[in-house]
């Protein structure tokens, strides 16, 4: 049983202030974890608790702390750390508020993390190990980020992520290898063109684009370059994320200094995924544009992967509508936008029961925690998205995917083109 809880400050991957909880059992197991925090939040996630005021921009968190380490710690004591689902809704009910105002979304989620890590701790296995429970785990589809972009990269370009996927590799660990040669091919290219200019938040090249489509070409010559067939050996994975330069139906691109209506936004991404081997797309429109969504998925749904993140939020009520509405055929599985590991799960398992691909995925703002690595495993979502390839708050997770991986040996079964939803290639 749970005898002590503490909440610390650490620092996330963009120098800010985050929350660190640490979870002692009765046994002397402990667990830790540590919240990440996003750029392109969507407004139905759960709400991180910042101090505001002049220190560290407003982005302190000792005000989630003390949530920790007084009203969570007394909530939580005695409680059985191996009965996550109990855990995480007292904590729920603790909070009692819709977005996870009051304790603070941060705080919560670095909880609900921590005591799962302890749990695994004291039945002496591996946290992915622990998840699966006897069930069969198949290594995910890794989505590598090659440049950066949208709210990542100040704007830079409009999309967000401009990614590769190697679906057609044999197993996890080819699939990273040809993903090192592409994002080393990619900076190349972009030293010879004069535009190498560092990296964006998650370790992907700073976007020094003239538009979309020259990101999208550069992609392109860049799995050429590394000796992969592009659309074949490895594809293009997109983040929109257009809930960021999109309200209201209405649509602004910077780059190219025009406004485009749902239809028009449709019909570029369409123009995109008959030009280039796109394999998936996210967020292509925006969080309040469902309709928008809909005509998308009814549309190219049968030849690409379609994920709601913003849209979804992390959400199982959420997840099974847009199923019924046909609004998308994959989730993005962030636990601190849904609040608890429970709730991360349960709408994992509602992407699960309605066909969909299911993908684990990071935050921009990320740490040496490498929870999600194994939630990816122990979960068998098929997917796992964490940025690029490079800087050590990803690669951390890339690495331990890869113990994982040799752990299982020889059971080590690579989900390549069965993560994705559609069939038509
Ligand atoms: P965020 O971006 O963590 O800044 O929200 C990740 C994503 O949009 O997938
Ligand atoms: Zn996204």
């Amino acid at each position: 049983s749970i005898v002590r809880l503490h909440g610390r400050r650490v620092w996330d991957s963009r120098g800010r202030p985050t929350v660190e909880a640490e979870v002692t059992l009765a046994c002397g197991a402990v667990g830790r974890a540590i919240a990440p925090a996003g750029a392109s939040t969507g407004s139905g996630e759960a709400l991180d608790l910042r101090d505001g005021g002049a220190p560290f921009g407003g982005l302190d968190v000792t005000k989630a702390l003390a949530a920790i380490n007084v009203a969570i710690a007394q909530a939580l004591a005695g409680m059985d750390a191996a009965d996550q689902a109990a855990v995480d809704a007292r904590l729920v009910a603790l909070d009692g508020t819709p977005n996870r105002s009051r304790l603070g979304g941060n705080a919560i989620v670095a909880t609900s993390m921590a005591v799962l890590h302890a749990a695994a701790a004291a039945a002496g296995a591996p946290l992915w190990r622990h998840l699966a429970g006897g069930r069969p785990v198949r290594m995910p589809l890794p989505e590598i980020q090659i440049f950066g972009g949208g709210a990542h990269a100040a704007r830079r370009v409009d999309v967000q992520d401009f990614m590769i996927m190697c679906p057609a590799a044999a197993s996890f660990s080819e699939a990273i290898e040809w993903s090192a040669e592409v994002y080393r091919a990619a900076g190349a290219l972009m030293k010879r063109a004069g535009k190498l200019q560092g990296v964006a938040d998650e370790g992907g090249y700073w976007p020094a684009f003239d538009s979309n489509e020259e990101a999208l070409d550069t992609l392109v010559q860049a799995i050429s370059d590394a000796g992969l067939r592009p659309g074949r050996d490895a594809g293009i994975s997109l983040d929109i994320a257009a809930s960021e330069f999109g309200r209201g139906g209405r649509y602004t691109l910077a780059l190219d200094q025009r406004t485009l209506d749902s239809e028009q936004m449709i019909a570029m991404l369409g123009g995109w995924l008959d030009a280039y081997p796109i394999l998936s797309i996210e967020d292509p429109l925006a969080e309040d544009d469902p309709a928008g969504f809909r005509h998308f998925t009814q549309t190219y749904g049968a030849r690409c992967q379609i994920i709601g993140d913003d849209f979804l939020v992390t959400n199982a009520e959420r997840v099974a509508a847009a199923a019924a509405a046909g609004s998308a055929n994959a989730v993005l599985v962030k636990p601190n936008q849904a609040g608890t590991v429970t709730e991360a799960h349960a709408a994992l398992l509602a992407g699960k029961a309605a066909g969909f691909g299911t993908i684990v995925s990071a935050r921009s703002g990320e740490s040496e925690d490498v929870t999600i690595a194994h939630l990816a495993v122990g979960w068998d979502a098929g997917q796992l998205k964490v940025g690029s390839f490079a800087r050590s708050e990803r690669m951390a997770k890339w690495n331990e995917v890869l113990r994982i991986e040799e752990a299982l040996g020889g059971a080590a079964a690579f989900s390549g083109w069965s993560a994705l939803p559609f069939r038509e290639r």
